[in-house]
């Protein structure tokens, strides 16, 4: 049966931060409905100007998608912070994806579970490691698909670095280095109203933790962080500017190796791309090494110099208006598909997604604690882990 698709939240993910820039959930999911693979579609925000700012921009994205939406906005009338109750209660056949602000992802996804709603969560699942076993035992105990939207693990660079280490290439691991940064805009203005009740690990390292969980299928055993405020507390944002992690992971194979994670939101606006991104592999018998920013494509015109990421969510122009594509909507389709055939793919799980809430809690910890060790949880995740 086609399913209808309710969206709950209506920022920068969703449709785009300004005009030129149509965003990913929305415009994956009109260009599904055109060709019949879902039903209408329904965005809950929780403010009426939001909702009458979507209704503009949807204008804007049917034109160039060229498709005929079926979409309704909420709130029509009042400003709301369950409007999504209302229709998740009278919709039949529904699927959810949740897109509010981190710390809104526990409350939002359990009220949909609560209502046997199949649901995809954008990263990261749960700000707690005891939100995320909640909501995973919740889920499998009503037989409900849950998913988290881990798009990396949907990056083909990813997908041939997840296959050489599948097929034990460069041999044991021994250390993995990641580094992620974002613009300051994105702390300072586009997520404003809710930076403080974040970190940058939990907002974008996460997507790596999840990344080696998902290539290797290792073990967080334990981490240490160190993290420095000082810029965005300089602009009364009370969180890190920056966080440095070190995880210890047991491979499958027993043996240990580490990963380093150098994350910051604080670089320039006027830096090449929205977010500079590296990982290197390094094991007994070789390295692999991807640089996930300068993807090779670099331009340069009035406004400035961009290295432009051309997989991850991207419009490209087509005889008559154009489409999106990219890793992003890649991701949205596989779980539109899981939810059909229910033969799960790369998607995460919720299962999947309770180890890198073990991560992200535990870095947390290791911050509070004067940077010192702290061990997983295992007693916590072990049935969650993914041990074939
Ligand atoms: N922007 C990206 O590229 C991106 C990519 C992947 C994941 N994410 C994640 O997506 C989530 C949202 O990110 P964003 O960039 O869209 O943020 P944003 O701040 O631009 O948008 C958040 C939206 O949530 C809405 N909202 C807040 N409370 C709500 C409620 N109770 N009911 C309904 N709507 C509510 C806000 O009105 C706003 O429209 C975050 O968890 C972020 O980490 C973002």
């Amino acid at each position: 049966m086609t399913p209808n698709v309710l969206i709950i939240g209506a920022g920068m993910y969703v449709l785009g931060r300004d005009d030129r820039d149509l965003g990913t959930i929305l415009p994956t999911l009109l260009q599904e409905q055109a060709k019949g693979e879902i039903g209408e579609i329904f965005v809950a925000s929780s403010r009426v100007t939001s909702a009458k700012a979507g209704l503009e921009k949807l204008k804007i994205l049917a034109s160039k998608l060229q498709v005929g939406p079926k979409v309704k906005f909420f709130p029509a009338a009042q400003d709301n912070h369950e409007e999504y109750l209302k229709i998740a209660k009278e919709t039949k056949n529904l699927i959810a994806i949740v897109a509010v602000p981190d710390h809104l992802h526990f409350k939002i996804t359990n009220d949909l579970l609560d209502l046997g709603i199949p649901t995809m969560v954008v990263k990261p699942f749960t700000t707690t490691l005891s939100d995320a076993i909640a909501l995973t035992k919740k889920a499998q105990g009503k037989k409900i698909f849950g998913a988290v939207e881990f798009h990396k693990r949907f990056d083909e660079a990813n997908i041939l670095l997840k296959d050489a280490l599948t097929d034990n290439k460069i041999g044991d691991l021994l250390y993995v280095l990641v580094e992620y940064s974002q613009k300051r805009l994105i702390p300072l203005e586009v997520f404003k109203e809710w930076s403080a009740k974040t970190n940058i690990f939990q907002y974008l390292g996460v997507h790596y933790v999840d990344l080696i969980y998902h290539m290797t299928g290792a073990r967080p055993v334990r981490v240490s962080a160190t993290g420095q405020k000082n810029l965005l507390l300089a602009h009364g944002i009370d969180t890190y500017d920056s966080i440095q992690a070190n995880i210890l992971w047991e491979a499958r194979s027993g043996k240990n190796f580490n990963s380093v994670f150098l994350t910051n939101w604080i670089d320039s606006n006027k830096t090449s791309s929205m977010s500079d991104q590296k990982i290197k592999v390094i094991g007994t018998s070789g390295r692999i090494e991807s640089d996930q920013k300068n993807r090779g494509l670099q331009m340069v015109d009035g406004e400035g110099i961009e290295d432009v990421n051309p997989y991850f969510s991207k419009s490209f122009k087509k005889k008559d208006g154009c489409y999106v594509d990219g890793y992003g909507p890649k991701s949205i389709r596989q779980f539109l598909q899981d939810c059909k055939k229910r033969t799960y793919s790369a998607t995460a799980t919720f299962a999947d997604a309770v180890i890198s809430a073990s991560v992200t809690e535990a870095v947390g910890e290791s911050l509070r604690s004067n940077n010192q060790w702290v061990e997983i949880k295992h007693n916590l995740i072990k049935d969650f882990l993914n041990v074939q």
